[in-house]
């Protein structure tokens, strides 16, 4: 290994800190929400309120290695190249210097630092448009540094223009991207099928708005280079799985499996997916925002990727625990110094991915052989008519009933079926799913009246109660801990006590926060969704509650938005906005390890 990624990360921010940068260390992997995005995709995201000209705490020139993460490319993931998490190397100018400075230091870190040879560096820079002038600016001072002209190209909009997708109202502009012979001895290499992009520096001198752009009263820089891409090129490999951010979660997975990597194929393929797939989860239930897989939002990506690795895991030949082994190395060996946190939440991580391949284990199989049948109905159906009717164009989609059912019965995420289908040379009828998902979700909207036996026998407040405790559970996981659960709750038209796990009294600002959770969604007014639904499909879907029913077994599940999901017999409010004002008036010990809380609906 010519450099290590501890290596290279160091020597990022050190030549950065020897610039007079600060190192602002990573955030979270998770968006703010402030965009819209759900992920961060770029070192930039996070720092948004200070390119647009908020005064940073840290100054005005920063710099770190951030996690990030880009979705789009989940279905490429298997080939070298494809990754879902990646880090991103960022150095920024909030105001500070521009074009001058920057064009230097990417030159030198890239010549003098990292040893490329600027010979065979090529730039390209933004030709111009109605919105922003061609940056011979830019051109001017590469060519200054040494960089032949012949290597320095003028490219439009959709080359040399940075914005993140789909927003308004953030920072913009030309850039100048860097490229470099993806094989060195490669003599005369044409631009550019030859060459690689390994950064950029975007010159954010604009704002995006409804109908345009506006000049930006600062002119600041956002340099972006990809860790792993780097790593992976400054090694001069070509295999992204190479490199020691991966290598011992491979030989981990060849040793489980008994299969070479090197000898590629589906084997190569299962053990990239899995790999990548249980370092992007690690990532995210680690974070610090973290999040757990679920049926929506970005826990629903989350479970995705789960579920997709845990496929491969079997096909593979191997089981699901083999996510955690490989979830440990990484965490241990890989990741933990330059993100402690994972350290210390190794075991929750660890729980929770043996948790979720459990959930998904015990209907994979079965959820298979359903699949099975899908396709061979098809076959069956095809062969019969091409018989009778030599004319006759044989059906290729699987119906969105079908994939329904195997997404609500089996845990099967569409895009699951989707991937199955494509191996197969079959598609999904996916307006067919949405129909089907649209009409079971009417189907089990709570009908005015539907607890008349219920509301007879419990009082209007006992009811409003009732759900006030499905809140408070809800909000002591999200504040205290995910390992939170409710050991018993009394309710009178009064009040109502709730007791749960926990091993210490819960802080001022603990209980305030978790008042203000409940408050929070009372004041969004959600809907209160009674479902019947089997065992296992409750625990596929992340309902908490006591699983004492057996296989099959029907139970009733009661879900508030995401927020809260209980198997629960009820009766409950219609939605969160009956309630009320929640207040907690204790916080008191109930035994060993339990603790009470009282609490008021005003
Ligand atoms: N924001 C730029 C990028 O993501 C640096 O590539």
């Amino acid at each position: 290994m010519k450099i290590t990624s501890k290596e290279l990360r160091q020597k990022w921010i050190q030549f950065y800190e020897s610039k007079g940068h600060e190192d602002i260390g990573a955030v979270s992997l998770i968006g703010d929400g402030s965009t819209g995005v759900m992920f961060n995709v770029a070192g930039m995201q996070p720092l948004m309120p200070y390119l647009l000209g908020k005064p940073h705490p840290a100054g005005k020139r920063l710099c770190n290695v951030q996690g990030c993460m880009r979705t789009v490319d989940i279905d490429s993931v298997g080939d070298p190249s494809h990754f879902t998490f990646f880090e991103m190397m960022g150095n920024w100018s909030l105001g500070d210097y521009f074009k001058k400075e920057k064009t230097a230091w990417s030159f030198e870190l890239l010549t003098k630092v990292l040893g490329l040879d600027q010979k065979k560096l090529c730039v390209t820079v933004f030709e111009g448009n109605s919105a922003a002038p061609r940056d011979d600016e830019t051109a001017e001072l590469l060519a200054g540094l040494g960089i032949a002209r012949d290597h320095i190209f003028y490219l439009p909009k959709s080359d040399n223009w940075w914005e993140l997708e789909g927003t308004t109202g953030t920072p913009c502009g030309p850039d100048n991207e860097w490229f470099y012979p993806l094989d060195e001895d490669k003599p005369n290499p044409v631009f550019p099928d030859d060459y690689v992009e390994i950064g950029n520096d975007v010159y954010m001198q604009y704002k995006k708005t409804e109908t345009g752009y506006e000049p930006l009263a600062g002119k600041n820089v956002d340099t972006g280079f990809g860790f792993d891409r780097m790593l992976l090129f400054l090694n001069g490999l070509s295999d992204g799985y190479q490199t020691d951010l991966f290598l011992a979660a491979i030989e981990k997975l060849e040793s489980l499996s008994g299969k070479q990597y090197a000898a590629g194929g589906e084997a190569q393929k299962a053990m990239r997916i899995i790999a990548d797939h249980t370092r992007t989860t690690v990532m995210l239930i680690g974070d610090e925002q973290g999040i757990l897989p679920s049926n929506t939002g970005a826990g629903y990506i989350l479970r995705r990727l789960m579920r997709r690795a845990i496929r491969y895991c079997k096909s593979l030949g191997i089981s699901s625990g083999a996510m955690c082994e490989v979830a440990k190395i990484f965490i241990e060996t890989v990741y933990g110094e330059a993100f402690p946190l994972l350290l210390e939440k190794e075991d929750y991580i660890l729980e929770e991915i043996a948790k979720e391949a459990e959930r998904f284990e015990t209907t994979l199989s079965q959820g298979m052989k359903e699949f099975e049948k899908c396709v061979s109905g098809l076959e069956r159906k095809n062969a019969f008519m091409s018989q009778s009717n030599p004319a006759y164009v044989k059906e290729t989609v699987i119906g969105g009933k079908q994939a329904f059912r195997l997404y609500d019965t089996y845990g099967f995420p569409l895009e699951l079926t989707q991937e199955l289908a494509a191996e197969r040379g079959l598609s999904v009828d996916e307006a067919g799913f949405d129909a089907a998902f649209k009409e079971h979700q009417e189907k089990s909207r709570v009908l005015p009246g539907q607890f008349k036996g219920g509301l007879e026998s419990h009082s209007d407040m006992a009811v409003k109660y009732h759900t006030a405790t499905h809140l408070l559970n809800a909000a002591l996981k999200s504040v205290l801990s995910p390992d939170v659960n409710q050991k018993g709750s009394n309710i009178t038209d009064e009040r109502m006590r709730f007791d749960f796990n926990f091993p210490r009294p819960m802080t001022e600002e603990e209980i305030k926060a978790t008042e203000a959770l409940v408050n929070a969604k009372i004041a969004e007014d959600l809907p209160v969704v009674y479902r019947e639904m089997t065992i296992d499909e409750a625990r596929a879907q992340n309902f908490v509650g006591v699983f004492d029913s057996k296989y099959g077994d029907v139970v009733k599940t009661y879900a508030i938005g995401e927020f809260s999901k209980e198997m629960c017999g009820g009766p409950h409010a219609e939605r969160t906005g009956a309630l009320g004002k929640f207040k907690i008036v204790k916080e008191q010990s109930s035994s060993a390890g339990v603790r009470r809380i009282k609490a008021i609906l005003e």
